[in-house]
Parts: C-alpha cells; structure tokens; sequence
C-alpha cells in the first residue's frame, strides 16, 4: 500500500542534513566538523544513575513516603508538568541568578519537545508567523514547517539579531495581513553562527518586542559553555514583562540520552474569559503527546543537582577547559593554515560549539561531497540552517567533540581543500 504522506512531510529542505549523516557513513575516516554534539568523555552516564538514590531519599523526606513507595511511584504515569521543577528553578536561581517560579516550568523530552508544544499550542497557522534570528537552529524551522507554521528569517549579524530587523520583518507580516506572534532565537553562543547578543542588543529587542506584542522564545542550551568571562544576562532574566518563553536543557551540560530539558512558561492566557497559567495549557499538550517526562530519568537529573547543591557550575568546572582548549585549538589551527587566503574569515566565540567560517566561493552540497571524498574532512554548508538568502559562502564547524590534534588535522586538510578549489576556480 502507499501512503500519502502529509504535505509539508514533501518539502525538500527537511532532508538536508541526509547529505550530512550520508557523507558520514560514507566516509568514516574523515574529520567531521558536522555535528553538535557535546564530547562523551564529561558525561558521567554511571555516576548519575547512582544520584537516583539521593533523589528518593529527598522525594520520601518530602512527602514523607518511604523509599520502596517513591521508587514505585518513579515506575507509575507521572504528573505532567514534570517532578524536579522545584529543582530546576533552584539551580537557575544559583546559577543563572534567574528567580522562577516552579508553577510555571513544565520538564520535557528534551527541549526539542519544548519547542513543539510552543509551536503547538500558540501558533494558528493560517494567521501567526514565527519569526527567526537567521540562519539558525533546523530544530525549530523544520518542525513548524512540518506543523504547516509560517516561518519569516530575520537575518543576523555578527551580533546575533538586531531589534531594527525584527521590526522590519514584523511590519511586513502586519501589511501582508498575518500576525507575528513570536520570535526564536539562541542569544549566548548561537548555533549555527556560534554569536552572541551584547547586553545593549538584548535591551532593544525587548523594548521592541515588547511594544508590538510580540513574544521572544529565547532558546539557551549553550550558556553554561561560556569560555572568556561569564555571558551576558540572559533575556529572561532581564525582561519584567512576562514577554519571555525560555527553553532549556540538559543535554550539554549533563547529557543528551537522558532527553530532558525544560520550558517556562510564565504568562497567562485567557480561556474562555477565565485566566490560566500558560504552563499547565501547554502542560496540556504534553498530556497528548509524551504523556510525562520519565519521571526516572528527571530523578537522575534531579539526583545530580542535589549532589551538587543544585549547581551545574561545578560540574562544568571539568568541562569547560576541554570545549575551551578545543575552541583555541580551532583559531590557532586556522590562523595557521587558513590565514594565507584572502576572503577567509572566521569569528571567535565566546562560548558554545561552533563557529563560522566565511570562504570566497560558494559552498553547497556538491562542495560538502568533494571536500570529504578528497580531502577527508566533513564540514556543515551554513545554508543548511537559513531560509534566506547571504549564508552561501559560509560553513559551520564544530568544535566540541573531537581531540585537538584532529582539530588541527581536520583544518589543513580543510585549507588544502580552499587551495584546490581557488585554484579550480
Ligand atoms: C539551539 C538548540 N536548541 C535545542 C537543541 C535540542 O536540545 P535537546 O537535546 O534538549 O532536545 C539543540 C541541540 O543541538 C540546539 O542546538
């Protein structure tokens, strides 16, 4: 029998990062700059499970249950919003300085399913436009593709997204008659682009985002990877109004089997002439989709941040030299072997995984190919994340998986590859 699949399942852009995995599988022994992934060597995936233990014993000092009905109770259906917000809000207060009420988080799979049930319970799609700082994380465009969203690229600049352009894009939507409702983005240590907002960028979007209604779903599973000095205060934190939904995760910090992340969700809606938090209507959703976050995995993170005084900081204390040293082990590597060639630029990050390389051709698909049959080493077209136009000549690399010394293997060979391809061209 053939199946119709759902039209927005056709459009074209959903299979792009096939030819990613599809250069990775065939081609094994090639450096690959591609994935974001965070390096296995911090995760620690043993020692967690044993913090289950230290969660039960705090559950049945709690409820005053003992530890054999808090352990069934890890095994049964759980609530919905999820059983360490209390947790999490206190590890946002120490860390983040961010203070939040634990009413308004609802823990999810993974902040990828966050961003579903945002989508999915506050856009219309006939007449809400999502906005995004572009290019930006596919995560988030694919999905609201898929949800048949329509999705408006801002384009960003070094700086990330600029209040003026999301002001533009929001007035051009209004004259087409369509309503913006929010605006995405990752303000600290940006993926693709690896950018971060200053202080003074974060204040103006606010303002503007403020002035015409339109929500900020500021995304921030980076921030904790901050490498020169600590990020910037985070939208959240700094917007009074309530015109903040923030997304976050553990899968950097701790790591991404354990698929939990978070949404706060501290605004009210209007149902029916009656006012509800937004949390437990998105709550709502989740109740239709993964039913609860496994409430056994939230006891590992749950345990975890006991253990550490519900402080991710010392834990990252191990990890940040790592993503660091690799980060300067990527500038160095670059100045080193790609300095030579005009119209070869990059940026320095702050923090996060990534960073962009801007070359003085095109790079697409087909370049993406060639440079790992010929010269062993995969790297990510820019182009991938964006919906507009202007990424063309850039391409993404990741730094936080691999060794130093594949570092620098992978950037001269990512150099003879520009050497052969300016003198193809
Ligand atoms: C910007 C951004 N948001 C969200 C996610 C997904 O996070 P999670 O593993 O919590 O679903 C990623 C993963 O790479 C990401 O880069």
């Amino acid at each position: 029998m053939i199946v119709e699949l759902r039209r927005s399942m056709l459009d074209p852009r959903l299979s792009v990062m096939g030819f990613l995995n599809e250069a990775v599988l065939r081609y094994p022994s090639a450096i690959n700059f591609g994935p974001g992934r965070p390096s296995e060597r911090h995760f620690r995936v043993e020692d967690s499970l044993q913090s289950i233990e230290r969660f039960v014993a705090h559950r049945a000092k709690a409820l005053g249950w003992d530890h054999e009905r808090v352990f069934a109770d890890l095994g049964q259906y759980g609530r919905t919003q999820g059983i360490i917000a209390d947790l999490v809000a206190r590890q946002l207060a120490v860390d983040e300085g961010m203070e939040i009420d634990p009413a308004s988080i609802v823990l999810t799979a993974g902040c990828q399913e966050a961003m579903a049930l945002v989508l999915m319970g506050l856009f219309e799609p006939d007449r809400d436009v999502l906005l995004v700082s572009d290019p930006t994380y596919i995560g988030i465009t694919h999905l609201a593709h898929i949800l048949g969203i329509a999705v408006h690229p801002v384009p960003t600049g070094p700086n990330g997204l600029e209040a003026e352009k999301v002001v533009e894009a929001a007035e051009a939507i209004r004259r087409q008659g369509k309503r913006p409702k929010a605006v995405y983005l990752i303000p600290d240590f940006d993926n693709p682009r690896g950018s971060s907002m200053p202080l003074s960028a974060r204040k103006a979007l606010l303002a503007a985002a403020r002035d015409r209604e339109l929500l900020i779903i500021e995304d921030n599973p980076y921030g904790m990877f901050a490498y020169d000095g600590p990020p910037e205060p985070t939208l959240k934190q700094l917007d009074p109004n309530g015109g903040v939904i923030y997304l976050g995760s553990f899968s950097k910090t701790l790591f991404p089997g354990l698929r939990v992340g978070y949404l706060i969700a501290d605004q009210e809606v209007d149902v029916g002439g009656r006012r509800t938090p937004l949390a437990e209507e998105l709550a709502k959703i989740k109740s239709l989709t993964t039913v609860n976050t496994s409430a056994l995995l939230q006891a590992v993170v749950g345990g975890v941040l006991l253990d550490f005084d519900a402080s991710l900081r010392p834990l990252m204390k191990d990890k940040l030299p790592f993503y660091r040293a690799n980060r300067d082990q990527m500038l160095t590597s670059l100045e080193a072997h790609c300095a030579r060639f005009e119209g070869v630029r990059w940026n320095r990050p702050r923090g996060g995984f990534f960073l962009t390389v801007e070359l003085p051709f095109e790079f697409g698909t087909d370049r993406l190919k060639l440079c790992a049959e010929e010269h062993g080493v995969i790297v990510c077209p820019m182009s991938f994340f964006s919906l507009g136009p202007g990424t063309d000549k850039e391409i993404r690399l990741s730094f936080s998986s691999l060794q130093r010394e594949q570092i620098e293997t992978g950037i001269a060979r990512l150099a003879r590859f520009i050497d052969a391809t300016l003198g193809a061209c």
